[in-house]
């Protein structure tokens, strides 16, 4: 049930200011953010799961070398043009309901300072408003979105969420990872906790669970007075974690472990392994490339 005291969710930020050095020389001349998986640039996957979580409201946060993406999600009337001259109305259609699809504002983060500081570059625009961040990155394959999963935890709760999800002990060091308190509450997708603390990028030994944070949020306003303060944490950057641990002081903040299956497409074998899972659950290719990949001799 919704509470109608609870301040509604109606932005999402997508930080995409990130260097995409991963994926050089790819990278070099174009944003990550726009390396297509099958046929769609990764980050309109991110941007259809806002949609379809029933969010039109975007922030991208966005720097040097990602106009790519503005024009991704802007009109192309040149290329309508072209398209429907030559009568693709198919093609057309695919087109138009990109830039038809959302209102997006764009802000610039002048210095590549992490996660925390890109959050902090919206403070203005997103006001005193709960709101959403996703890391176009973390592509997730889910019946239900994900954000849509965290917004009915949020909805109900009106506390932040945080979606997070089990790894194995030697790649833990990668992410930020939760302590966890049981909460005992079975109205959600997936078990839903509350969170004690939280760590960036912890060593093995001292991860304080198996559960990484991955890359959405669904954040309470009061996050931005924690943002100002934070310090420059692991990898000299401010850290999102870093903020979120004082949050957690001051107000609950809820784990929710999500349905769904995720891709780190940031990371090369992580794309590789998107690209064929989605492309064999496409109905317009899987049935040809599951056929092309037994021919294989693996
Ligand atoms: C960021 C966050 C980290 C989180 C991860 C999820 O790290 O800082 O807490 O676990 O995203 O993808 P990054 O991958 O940008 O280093």
């Amino acid at each position: 049930m919704i509470d109608s005291a609870i301040p509604i969710v109606r932005k999402a930020v997508f930080p995409a200011a990130g260097l995409g050095t991963r994926f050089l020389p790819a990278t070099k001349a174009q944003p990550k953010e726009m390396l297509p998986l099958v046929d769609k640039p990764i980050i309109q996957y991110g941007v259809e799961e806002v949609l379809e979580s029933g969010l039109d409201n975007i922030i991208m946060i966005t720097g040097r070398g990602k106009n790519s993406i503005e024009d991704h999600f802007d009109v192309s009337f040149e290329l309508e043009r072209i398209l429907e001259e030559k009568g693709k109305t198919d093609l057309l259609k695919v087109v138009r309901e990109i830039s038809d699809m959302l209102h997006i504002a764009y802000v610039r983060q002048k210095e590549a300072l992490g996660l925390g500081h890109a959050v902090l570059t919206v403070r203005e625009l997103v006001g005193q408003e709960p709101f959403a961040v996703l890391l176009a990155d973390d592509v997730i394959d889910a019946d239900t979105p994900v954000l849509r999963q965290m917004l009915d935890v949020y909805e109900a709760t009106g506390h932040s969420v945080i979606a997070v999800e089990q790894v194995k002990q030697e790649a833990i060091s990668s992410y930020g990872v939760v302590q966890i308190e049981p909460w005992d509450d079975k109205r959600f997708s997936g078990p839903v906790y509350r969170i004690h603390d939280m760590v960036e990028k912890p060593k093995p030994q001292h991860a304080p669970s198996d559960l990484a944070v991955v890359g959405r949020y669904i954040l309470t306003p009061a996050i931005f007075e924690f943002l100002e303060t934070t310090p420059r944490g692991a990898g000299g950057e401010i850290q999102l974690t870093d903020a979120l641990r004082g949050l957690a002081r001051r107000e609950p903040i809820h784990a929710l472990r999500f349905q769904g299956r995720r891709h780190d497409t940031g990371d090369k074998l992580g794309f590789l392994q998107a690209t064929v899972e989605l492309a064999l659950k496409r109905s317009d290719l899987g049935k040809a490339f599951r056929e092309y990949l037994k021919t294989l001799p693996l």
